[in-house]
């Protein structure tokens, strides 16, 4: 049985006392979670330690948005994965279409921060997806095929049992477009069958969640699907009470 996850990646928002607000009130409605569904948030560096207060005690896991692609030392602005695991993160974002897009983030400095985040214990959250001309150009499959391949057939299956996927296409990030279940359904099938080709039956157990303008209407809909195990959600993430609702959508 693959698990099943719902994760909230709040970007860059809310103060360190909204985002606290927010990890205690989706605390307070994750009792009504059932227990096969795991919660997620990953906020912002800066409230990782409050935050990881704010959630004790509850089953909700903790994660980053990005580290480093260094072990540590003089990266100035740079946050390590070794640091992550300190401030209580047991998993990190990588590769999201933001960072790859608006911070030069490539597959080859991929690699390195899913290595890192494995060898220090996190479990990467990694998102692939392909842009809106892509899209249109017809392709989609192997966009996402090419991501796949270029950063996690460079991993062990020891290494690859510990990685989320997350398929995120990037014209319906942020933009109310969300990719239609079937859409949804098909990438998914592919990465499974892509990481069944390195992998063998390890495929199975990998969670391949969607992300993309995921809220309660379409959440249902969407987790109905075979080969989607959950969701990554931005902006419904920053209201406690969308958020729940999408986990309760399973
Ligand atoms: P969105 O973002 O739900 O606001 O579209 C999803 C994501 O980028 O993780």
């Amino acid at each position: 049985m693959r698990k099943k996850i719902v994760a909230g990646n709040w970007k860059m928002n809310t103060t360190v006392a909204e985002g606290v607000e927010l990890a205690k009130a989706v605390a307070a409605g994750s009792a009504k979670v059932p227990a096969d569904v795991k919660l997620i948030i990953a906020p912002p560096f800066t409230h990782l330690v409050p935050v990881a207060e704010a959630i004790k005690g509850t089953a909700i896991g903790l994660s980053a948005q990005n580290c480093a692609d260094k072990e540590k030392g003089a990266y100035t602005g740079e946050v390590a994965a070794d640091m992550l695991v300190s401030a209580g993160c047991q998993y990190t974002i990588l590769g999201h279409s933001e960072r790859r897009q608006y911070y030069g983030e490539t597959d080859a400095k991929l690699v390195e921060k899913v290595k890192l985040a494995i060898a220090n214990g996190l479990s990467p959250i990694f998102c692939v997806g392909e842009n809106l001309e892509e899209r249109e150009a017809g392709r989609h499959f192997d966009v996402v095929t090419e991501q796949v391949k270029n950063v996690l057939y460079t991993l062990s299956a020891e290494d690859m049992a510990k990685v989320i996927i997350a398929y995120e296409p990037v014209w319906a990030i942020g933009t109310g477009k969300t990719a239609t279940a079937e859409q949804a359904q098909e990438i998914h099938a592919c990465i499974r069958k892509v990481i069944a080709e390195k992998f063998g039956a390890l495929s199975e157990e990998i969670t391949i969640l969607y992300g993309g303008s995921c809220k309660p209407s379409n959440a249902k809909e969407l987790f109905a699907c075979p080969d989607i195990d959950g969701g990554l959600i931005g902006g419904a993430a920053l209201k406690a009470d969308d958020f729940i609702a999408i986990a309760l959508s399973y």
